[in-house]
């Protein structure tokens, strides 16, 4: 699964999952991009990765920063053969809950930003013969939540929209898969800890109903990250790959085990 001279702009890379793809892109020889919108945070990780890591600040809603980062990038490394699409937006909230604006602000960012990704990537990787884009999707792609319906549109969307790309793409040698993680940077629920609060406790007792229990560390997602982005899975394309301890394979019962 080495990632030797390859280029890739990861997307939402200034911290969680997105900054463990970039620093394992970097340890497994790529040249990596990370982009993302908190700048400061950008460049503290661009920076602590070393040489072969950049921080450019993209706005994945904008068609303009999307142009701008691809130029930037092909000046810099004259290509690109890996995007992952992993920025993204979390909102809690009940249906009454959810503003039209709130419901926007989730399809822009986790589903239009990946395909103007994939838009502004796939001239540069046709011309080149090929490439691999990795949208990270969620748990939230496959099976839905309650209180979470802008999520989930954004993420089920997300999903169908690299199947399409996959199969319009595929004969260009670029290849579209989603990895599916029921777990991530514990960050990006912060601002919805307070509202929780007081029922914590049954609310993550869903992380139990599982083959194998418990959160996912960022260890597991990146290796499915890597592998989708690797030559390794060369024949992988409109995949959705869960990394999620068997959330999507139906439920544990517990005291089954014992009948
Ligand atoms: N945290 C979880 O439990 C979890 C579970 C399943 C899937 N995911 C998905 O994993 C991905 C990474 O999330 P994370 O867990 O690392 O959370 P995170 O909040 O740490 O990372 C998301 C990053 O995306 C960036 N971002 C947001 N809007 C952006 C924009 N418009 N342009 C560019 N960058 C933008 C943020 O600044 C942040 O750095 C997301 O797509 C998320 O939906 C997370």
């Amino acid at each position: 699964m080495n990632l030797n001279d390859k280029v890739a702009i990861v997307t939402g890379a200034a911290r969680g999952t997105g900054a463990a793809i970039a620093q394992r892109f970097c340890q497994s020889g790529a040249q990596v991009v990370l982009a993302d919108i908190r700048d400061e945070a950008g460049e503290a990780t661009a920076q602590s990765l070393g040489a072969s890591a950049t921080y450019r600040s993209v706005d994945v809603t904008s068609t303009a920063a999307w142009a701008a980062a691809v130029e930037q990038t092909l000046e810099q490394h004259g290509r690109i053969d890996i995007l992952v699409n992993n920025a993204g937006v979390l909102h809690q909230g009940a249906i009454e809950n959810t503003s039209e604006a709130d419901f926007r602000r989730l399809l822009e960012v986790n589903t239009l930003g990946p395909f103007l990704g994939i838009q502004a990537v796939t001239p540069v990787m046709r011309e080149t013969g090929g490439g691999s884009i990795v949208n990270i999707g969620s748990v939230d792609s496959l099976i839905a939540m309650n209180g979470l319906t802008a999520y989930c549109a954004s993420k089920f969307g997300l999903s169908g929209m690299a199947k399409a790309a996959a199969l319009e793409l595929g004969r260009d040698g670029i290849r579209v898969n989603t990895v599916c993680p029921a777990g991530g940077n514990p960050q990006m629920y912060v601002p919805w800890m307070d509202k929780v609060a007081g029922f914590i406790g049954e609310a993550l007792a869903y992380n139990d109903n599982r083959g194998i229990p418990g959160s996912v560390p960022l260890e597991s997602i990146v290796d499915a990250v890597q592998f989708l982005a690797s030559d390794s899975s060369s024949h992988c394309t409109g995949i959705d790959l869960p990394v999620d301890g068997g959330a999507t394979a139906g439920n544990f019962v517990p005291g089954f085990n014992t009948l």
